[in-house]
């Protein structure tokens, strides 16, 4: 084999693959198929096996993975990442600098000025200077392990450049927004629906939906991009400002946004937030607002944290943009639980970057209050990623030939009577088969935060259910690829795809499950309660209403609520059907009879198996508390190696002392 000529080969497909790359995204202007890209990827990793001493960490394979994941790892953030306290107004900015100045005892406090971008926040791990891990927010405390998909984003380096005197610290989290500029996500959008997908509603949607692939292949073809704004954990190296910090990730060649700037008092962020604020619209990516942050470190650490959110740091959001158009109908949808909502369709109007055409009205007493009618001229606001809303109707354009809105005593979709319970707002469908509520409990089933089963939106759930391929979410479980092949517009990849997606979708998280199934006020977090409580699904279907009571936060209405549903024959047949088909939520350490239950751990010393933030969640699934120092209160001490003076206290105090192993077998490990 000639190796001069492999190795010549191997920098011409790097560059082939480069521009490739840029043909797609820069230019939307693709020149091979993805089948041929795949093809050319694979031949240059094949070459640099063969030949590893050509390795460089600029080639497109180290950015991009070969083989698909089958799931994320689920990532403890070694600090927790917290999210920020939100101002909409001058006095609230004002008040939120007296109030820091109170605290503090000082007279005058220097801030760090910032765009607040609007993409998904990550945590990204460098050890020694290269870069080992990369997550997901999460819920701040654990996240997903997205390392191979951050290593596609180009303006990331895997490595820290040298700086200045600077040293590189053997540790280190950096914070930082992954996003989507506003041109390539309309490319991106435009591309897909020539292919026939969905497209995004938002940039952010599109990163967020970008970076979650366990393909990194198709990551990689994403124009995402990364601004570092922050540390977390740091060993080996010391800063005394945050402006220092930023400086120095920008020379450490992370890509710290231009607009942040040091402002000397209140009133100086205050401008910056109007000059921001103008600026906003011929930005090339989006933001919705600006963030302050007090620049001294020290003074940081002395505000500390209330709850999540740093009291050193301040969201403030721009007010929500807002346009005017007209009311051409008023709609009625029939949402999952039977609701009635009145929907504005209305003449498509850019607001703040997205095109809207429909805005909710929410119920007849809202229709009302504002008389919308239908012919009126509204004015429409859109606040981040909320559904659009009518703000009021513009009365002086009335002609008088608009037309009031009046709720039908009929479900539009089933011809079913409908009723207004005493007390609620909400008029309702009350059938339990009514097909509109079925297709909608079917794209719930389905959607990101529930089972997440790419592909499967509000028009495929409603396709499969009227050619009454599906009656209910398990049924999902039995579908073929030739039956959604004979369905219009599902061409042949499609239906592969979305038949491997409901597979994937087989083993969920046991609260994602619990959240899917749609009971009757159990939104994300109660489900989360649920799942941690029961730990399988058995125990929550067997619980009466008083078990469920036990938990903190669930008062009588869910607890009867999840009864009832539990009580109803049909949902427990769809509960088999599951079983059936073989969906199997992932078990979660119970609290139910846990060893652990309302006991109290303190740890000293290093552990071989997990960190503490592994540990410190395990223990606090299973419904133990962790204290940092010993009490009489503690119940457990855990000695890992090389224990500290706590070890010494509990001895004199008496305290039960157990060894790393004896930990892991109490929890069942
Ligand atoms: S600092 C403790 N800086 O906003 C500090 N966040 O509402 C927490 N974000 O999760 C983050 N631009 O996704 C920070 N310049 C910026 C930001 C920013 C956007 C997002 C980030 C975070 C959320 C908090």
């Amino acid at each position: 084999m000639d190796k001069q000529a492999d190795i010549k080969r191997i920098s011409d497909l790097r560059k082939v693959i480069e521009y490739h790359n840029k043909r797609y995204y820069q230019q939307d202007a693709p020149e091979i198929s993805d089948a041929e890209y795949d093809h050319l990827m694979r031949e240059l990793q094949d070459l640099e096996n063969r030949y590893p001493e050509t390795f460089s960490p600029a080639s497109p394979t180290q950015r991009v993975g070969t083989v698909p994941l089958a799931k994320f790892a689920s990532f403890n953030h070694p600090s927790p990442m917290l999210s920020l306290a939100n101002a909409f107004t001058s006095e609230e900015i004002i008040e939120f600098d007296n109030r820091l100045k109170r605290l503090a005892g000082v007279d005058h406090i220097s801030y760090i000025a910032e765009p607040k971008l609007d993409g998904l926040a990550v945590n990204l791990i460098y050890e020694n200077g290269i870069f080992k891990k990369g997550a997901t927010r999460g819920d701040g405390t654990t996240g997903e392990d997205v390392t191979q998909n951050l290593k596609t984003i180009s303006s990331l380096p895997l490595k820290i450049k040298p700086f200045s005197k600077s040293p590189i610290p053997s540790f280190v989290e950096i914070r930082g927004e992954v996003y989507i500029e506003k041109e390539p996500f309309e490319k991106l959008n435009i591309r897909r629906i020539k292919d026939g997908e969905e497209p995004f509603a938002n940039p952010r949607n599109a990163a967020a939906g970008s970076l979650r692939q366990l393909d990194s292949r198709i990551t990689a073809r994403r124009p995402l991009n990364i601004f570092l704004y922050g540390i977390g954990n740091v060993i080996g190296i010391d800063f005394s400002t945050h402006g220092k910090v930023l400086q120095i990730l920008a020379g450490w060649g992370f890509p710290v946004n231009k607009l942040i700037e040091q402002a000397q008092d209140i009133d100086a962020c205050l401008q910056y937030f109007e000059r921001i604020g103008t600026k906003r619209k011929s930005l090339p990516y989006e933001i919705d607002g600006i963030v302050l942050k007090v620049d001294n470190l020290s003074m940081q650490k002395t505000l500390g944290n209330i709850s999540r959110n740093p009291r050193w740091a301040l969201a403030c959001k721009f007010p929500a943009a807002q346009e005017t158009t007209t009311v051409k109908d008023i709609i009625v949808g029939v949402g999952r639980m039977g609701t009635l909502t009145p929907v504005a369709i209305m003449a498509p109007v850019n607001v703040g970057g997205v095109m809207v055409s429909r805005a909710t009205l929410h119920n007849e007493d809202e229709v009302i209050k504002k008389d919308i009618r239908v012919g009126d001229t509204v004015i429409i606001q859109r606040a981040g990623d909320v559904i659009p809303e009518v703000v009021k109707v513009i009365m002086e354009k009335r002609t008088g030939r608009e037309k009031k809105f009046k709720m039908p005593s009929q479900c539009p979709e089933c011809g079913s009577e409908i009723v207004r319970f005493e007390g609620e707002v909400a008029h309702r469908c009350v059938n339990i088969s009514c097909p509109a509520q079925l297709k909608e409990h079917i794209r719930h089933f389905a959607s990101r935060n529930a089972m997440d089963i790419e592909g499967l939106g509000e028009k495929v759930s409603a396709q499969l259910f009227d050619a009454k391929l599906i009656a209910d979410p398990a049924d999902l479980y039995f579908l073929t690829k030739d039956q959604l092949v004979a369905l219009d517009r599902q061409a042949e990849k499609s239906a592969q795809n979305l038949i491997k997606a409901i597979a994937k979708s087989k083993n969920p998280p046991l609260d994602k499950f619990i959240y899917a199934l749609g009971i009757r006020h159990v939104g994300e977090r109660t489900a989360k309660l649920l799942a941690d409580h029961f730990g399988i699904m058995e125990n929550l279907v067997a619980a009466k209403q008083e078990d469920l009571m036990e938990i903190n936060e669930i008062g009588p209405e869910i607890a009867a609520a999840i009864v009832e549903f539990f009580h109803e024959q049909k949902n427990i047949n769809v509960i088999k059907k599951f079983a059936k088909a073989g969906v199997q939520p992932q078990k979660k350490e119970s609290a139910v009879n846990s060893p652990l239950q309302g006991k109290s751990f303190v740890f000293t010393g290093t552990m071989e198996s997990m960190g503490r933030n592994e540990a410190k969640t395990l223990v606090e699934n299973l419904g133990g508390i962790i204290h940092s120092s010993v009490t009489k209160s503690t119940n457990f001490v855990v000695a890992g190696s090389e224990p500290g003076s706590k070890l010494d206290k509990a001895k004199s105090s008496g305290i039960k002392i157990i060894s790393e192993d004896e930990f892991l077998k109490l929890i069942n490990r």
